[in-house]
C-alpha cells in the first residue's frame, strides 16, 4: 500500500535537503507519495496570504503525516514563527529528538544514545507579550496540568515501549515554583501512578547542562517543557557532531510533522554545503511512525535500508563538510543511494 505524506521543503536550505531526502525515498523504493504544500516565507513568496496557509493545515490534517523543512522566523519584529503556530495548530505536543553517536562522525563522545522529549506547546513559547511601560516588557510562561501531565504520560509510554530505563526531568523549580512546579508534580504522579518501574530522576536544568556535556552517557530521556527543550535540543546536538545529524519529531494524537533539529541556515543556503542527513534521519523516523501507526512492514524495510546506507556512507569517510568531510549536498546523497541495498 502506498501511503502519501505532505511534503513543505520550507526556507533557506529547506528546499535543498528536502530534495536531496525525496531523491533516497524514492531510490530507497520507500512506498511512500507525497503532495508538496508550502509554509513559512515560502508561501508568501508563492503569493499566499499567509505564512501558514489552510491548504497546508488541511492537508496534513487529511493525510496526518508531513515532512517538513526549516521555515526561518524574522528576529525581533516581523511575523510570527511558523514553526510553534504549525505545533499549536495541529496540536503536536510533543517533539521528540534523539540523539545519537555515530560511527564515521568524530566527536568528544563515542556511546551518546539519548533522546530529548519537548513540550511543544506552551511555556515562554506561548508567546504572550506586553509592553508595560515604554521601558519595561513581559512575557507570560504558561504552563497547564492538562499540558504537563499529557507530555509526562507521553515521556514514559515512550520509554515503556523502546525499553529506555530512566527520563530525566530538566526544570527550574526552586525559581519558577508555579510553572516549573506544575510540571515536576504531574510527571511525578504519573510516573508513580502509571510508570513505577522506569526511574524518574528530576534534575534543575543548570546542573543537567553541566552533566550533559561532562558525561552524556548518564542521561537516556531527557524530558523539558518547550524553551529548556529548544535549547537542551541544540547543546545536545552538538555533542554527536552538530546540527547536520540531528533528527525531530513533532507528534500529536491525531498527525505527526517530521523535521530536523536545525534552522534554516541562511548562511549556506543555495551553496550545496547543507548537510541533508538531519532530514533523512527525520524521514526514516517518519516511516518507522508509519511502519507503527499504519501497520507498514514496507515502510519499516526502507527505513532499515536507508539508515544502512548512511551508516556505511558516514563509516567510510564520505561526508559533509559540518562533518569535517568534503562533499556537497548533492555528493553526499549521491553516495548514500549508492549504498542502499537491492
Ligand atoms: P540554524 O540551525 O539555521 O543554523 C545554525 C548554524 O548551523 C549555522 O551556522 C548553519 O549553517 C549550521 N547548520 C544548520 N543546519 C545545517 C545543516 N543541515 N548542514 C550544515 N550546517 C547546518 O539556526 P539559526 O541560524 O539560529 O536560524 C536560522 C533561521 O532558522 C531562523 O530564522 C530561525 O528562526 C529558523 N529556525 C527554524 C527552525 C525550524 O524550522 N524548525 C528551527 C530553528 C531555527
Amino acid at each position: 500500500m502506498v501511503l502519501t505524506f505532505v511534503h513543505i521543503p520550507g526556507d533557506g536550505i529547506g528546499p535543498e535537503v528536502s530534495d536531496a531526502v525525496l531523491r533516497v525515498l524514492a531510490a530507497a523504493g520507500a512506498p511512500l507519495s507525497h503532495i508538496c504544500r508550502q509554509a513559512g516565507q515560502a508561501a508568501l513568496d508563492a503569493g499566499a496570504k499567509d505564512t501558514l496557509p489552510e491548504a497546508t493545515l488541511s492537508a496534513i490534517r487529511e493525510h496526518h503525516v508531513a515532512l517538513k523543512g526549516p521555515c526561518t522566523t524574522p528576529i525581533a519584529g516581523g511575523f510570527g514563527s511558523v514553526n510553534v503556530a504549525l505545533r499549536k495548530r495541529l496540536d503536536l505536543y510533543a517533539a521528540v529528538r534523539p540523539v545519537r553517536s555515530l560511527d564515521g562522525v568524530k566527536t568528544r563522545f563515542d556511546a551518546v544514545d539519548l533522546v530529548v522529549v519537548r513540550e511543544n506547546t506552551e511555556g515562554l513559547y506561548s508567546g504572550i507579550e506586553n509592553r508595560i511601560t515604554e521601558e519595561v516588557v513581559v512575557s507570560m510562561k504558561v504552563a497547564t496540568r492538562n499540558a504537563c501531565q499529557r507530555i509526562a504520560r507521553w515521556a514514559f509510554r515512550y520509554a515503556s515501549q523502546r525499553h529506555r530505563r530512566k527520563v530525566s526531568l530538566f526544570h527550574k523549580a526552586n525559581i519558577m515554583k508555579l510553572t516549573d512546579g506544575m510540571m515536576l508534580d504531574e510527571v511525578r504522579q504519573v510516573h508513580d501512578r502509571e510508570y513505577p518501574d522506569i526511574e524518574l530522576e528530576p534534575v534543575i536544568i543548570d546542573a543537567g547542562c553541566m552533566r550533559l556535556v561532562k558525561d552524556p552517557s548518564v542521561f537516556d530521556i531527557v524530558l523539558c517543557e518547550n524553551l529548556y527543550g529548544d535549547i537542551v535540543s541544540d547543546l545536545s546536538a552538538g555533542l554527536v557532531g552538530g546540527l547536520g545529524v540531528t533528527p525531530g519529531a513533532n507528534i500529536g494524537d491525531e498527525d505527526a510533522v517530521f523535521e530536523a533539529v536545525h534552522g534554516s541556515a541562511p548562511d549556506i543556503a543555495g551553496k550545496d554545503l547543507a548537510n541533508p542527513l538531519a532530514l533523512l534521519m527525520s524521514a526514516t523516523m517518519m516511516l518507522n511512525h508509519l511502519a507503527e501507526t499504519r501497520e507498514s512492514a514496507a515502510c519499516r524495510a526502507a527505513a532499515a535500508r536507508i539508515k544502512r546506507a548512511y551508516d556505511a556512507a558516514l563509516a567510510a569517510g564520505q561526508k559533509t563538510r559540518d562533518l569535517g568531510g568534503t562533499l556537497g549536498t548533492r555528493e553526499f546523497t549521491e553516495a548514500v543511494i549508492a549504498r542502499l541495498e537491492e
